[in-house]
């Protein structure tokens, strides 16, 4: 069997949600930001094992097992690694090259997901056909291509039509498919006879891929709006179709995000489509809802910049502003802003303007999510009263005291100065104050205990096997922050011998150097599989269960100071006074005051580095 590359593993990781893996074996429930559940490693009556969506790992705080999807498998169907990822490809429904299975036939694939997929998929292709090749599709492709679709986008995205009530169900009885499939498939509407009629008639029909790649469900379109009809109608959640889980395009998307480095999202599907045949490939969007945190986390596994590219009316404005909210909370990447003038939606400035303008805008009009705030927080005010101005520096301060780079600052600074006339010195001492008072309502919020979930879950929480050193939760705490936070990472690099006093901890950071060479971000479930040995595996996936608030540069010294001052001062003095301990059992009297001394001029010292 051919070892299977990093690449083909990581497409396998990001279409995977842990929570869907884990969650055949061992039932979940949500509780705070994690999932809990009974171990399925050893019997237990009260949940200790918890699933982590965001980092895409799991945890047992009983047993001490942990790791990403692959290691879950490995562990509990004792299976290698590569045997692993070929289990939660097929679970995902990502092809895998047969080089890399083991055996020709390959596992056992989940054979009813399998059959509805095709079942969706020959819709798609019917619906398909009668668009492009019948009379009857005739009307809807002059519609899509009056807005301004090519053939060949038609072609890529499956674009079809479906006409009237009774076209699926003759063409699968022809097929001989199951009855209770089809009633399952979401493609049709039952009536109380128990007859199926098609669900989607008159639209125009948008696949719906998963992030593998297959069809799970449709969005259709009506050509005009018509009275008690919503514009776009979707197919129910099924066992396939997740709503909230679902980011259109995403696996067409994905190598393109990969290669710009980031994503653009937007509002609709056109606006998706228009992109792609303006040459911008790297688009997706939400499912007209808002943005769901499982969305968030699907796109931080495959990449760590965002663009928000939605309409430019009101209610687009509203949505990029919620979405930054959200986007800002449950994640680490770095976003920015679109904004399309005139109020356009992102395809209707492609079709006003066309495909070179449209994959311009998408670099010059990106600003930064302050700055649209700014602007947000305007829109639809005069601020012709002094009154009104004042009000709205007091709703931008909060926002500017986030600002991390001086320059940026600046820029905004005076915007706000010359444009209102207020001294920049004036903006300036409120900027301080404001500044003040979030770090004092941040200091009131920091969790004091431990962070517990809200709603506590019935989880023991077993202790550590040992108690740890001051050392030791420094030397944690530390690569904790090394790990997550370039800045930190830079830092520390900076400083001249710096090294761990616990190999363990040492072998992690030197892997790390390794790791980030050909990564960008941090992963966790990614970054156990570079480790890959199962000692360090587990410490890392420690690492992550224990709370850790945003490191301040203080307490980065801090950790500093105590691995690199204090550590080897505590070693010394373990050994002299060891050395004390044989030299008074040998009775050697001048070894013993010369061992005396140094012991307290080692004492003195920790004292000092104590006060540091
Ligand atoms: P066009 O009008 O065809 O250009 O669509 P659009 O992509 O510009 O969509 P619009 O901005 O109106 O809405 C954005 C997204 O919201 C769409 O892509 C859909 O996902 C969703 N949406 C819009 N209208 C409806 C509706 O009536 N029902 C449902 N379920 N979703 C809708
Ligand atoms: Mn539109």
């Amino acid at each position: 069997m051919a070892k299977i590359p990093e690449d083909v593993i990581e497409t396998v990781r990001t279409a995977t949600n842990i929570a869907d893996v884990v969650g055949q074996y061992v039932q979940l429930k949500k509780s705070g930001k994690n999932l809990f559940g009974l171990c399925p490693f050893h019997e237990e009556r009260t949940p200790s094992f918890s699933v982590a969506e965001d980092k895409q790992i799991f945890h047992c705080f009983s047993c001490g097992r942990g790791g990403n999807v692959f290691k879950f498998l490995m562990e509990l169907e004792h299976v290698t690694f590569p045997e692993a990822v070929v289990k939660v490809a097929d679970f995902s429904h990502v092809d895998l090259d047969s080089e890399y299975r083991q055996d020709a036939q390959g596992p056992a694939v989940d054979s009813k997901t399998s059959q509805l997929i095709a079942l969706q998929e020959q819709a798609a292709k019917l619906y398909h056909h009668i668009l492009v090749n019948t009379e009857v599709g005739q009307p809807a492709l002059d519609y899509l291509h009056q807005r301004g679709l090519t053939d060949e986008t038609i072609e890529t995205y499956q674009l079809g039509f479906a006409p009237g009530q009774r076209l699926l169900k003759p063409f699968f009885d022809q097929r001989n498919s199951d009855y209770q499939l089809l009633r399952q498939s979401g493609l049709f509407i039952e009536n109380a006879q128990g007859e199926l009629r098609d669900r989607f008639t008159e639209r125009v029909m948008f696949p719906l891929r998963n992030a593998s790649g297959h069809v799970t469900a449709f969005s259709g379109r009506l050509m005009q709006p018509a009275d008690n009809q919503p514009k776009y109608l979707n197919s129910p959640e099924t066992t396939l179709f997740n709503k909230s889980r679902l980011l259109f395009n995403f696996d067409l998307a994905r190598p393109a995000i990969r290669e710009a480095g980031e994503v653009t999202l937007f509002e609709g599907y056109m606006d998706v489509i228009s992109a792609t045949q303006a040459g911008v490939r790297n688009g997706i969007a939400s499912m007209g809802t808002s943005l769901t945190t499982e969305q968030i986390y699907a796109i931080e596994r495959t990449t760590d910049k965002l663009n928000v590219c939605y309409d430019g009316d009101e209610p687009g404005q509203r949505a990029i502003s919620r979405a930054l909210g959200l986007l800002n909370q449950h994640s680490h990447l770095q976003l920015s802003v679109i904004q399309l003038p005139e109020g356009q939606d992102p395809d209707e400035y492609r079709q006003a303007h066309g495909d070179v303008a449209f994959k311009q805008m998408m670099t010059t009009a990106k600003e930064t999510p302050i700055k649209f705030q700014l602007r947000f927080l305007r829109r639809n005010k005069a601020l012709d009263t002094d009154a009104e101005r004042l009000d709205y520096v007091n709703q931008v301060m909060p926002l500017l005291a986030q600002v991390q780079e001086p320059v940026e600052l600046d820029l905004y600074l005076n915007q706000l100065a010359t444009e209102f006339k207020i001294d920049k010195s004036a903006l300036l001492a409120q900027l301080k104050q404001t500044q003040r008072d979030v770090a004092a309502q941040a200091e009131r919020d920091r969790p004091r205990e431990p962070e517990k979930a809200p709603v506590a879950p019935p989880v023991t929480v077993y202790q550590q096997q040992r108690p740890l050193t001051r050392l030791e939760r420094a030397e944690r705490n530390l690569l904790y922050h090394l790990l997550h936070d370039r800045n930190v990472w830079a830092k520390v690099s900076s400083v001249a011998d710096f090294c761990f006093v616990h190999d363990d901890y040492q072998v992690i950071y030197t892997l790390a150097q390794g790791y980030f060479q050909t990564h960008q971000t941090y992963q966790t479930a990614q970054f156990t599989d570079f480790i890959q040995e199962d000692r360090l595996q587990q410490l890392v996936i420690e690492l992550e269960t224990t709370t850790h608030a945003a490191a301040t540069p203080r307490e980065i010294d801090d950790y500093l100071a105590v691995i690199m001052n204090e550590a080897p001062v505590d070693e010394q003095l373990r050994q002299k006074k060891n050395q004390l301990a044989e030299a008074s059992r040998l009775g050697d009297a001048e070894q013993q005051r010369q061992l005396v001394i140094e012991i307290v001029q080692l004492e003195r010292q920790r004292q000092a580095n104590k006060q540091l």
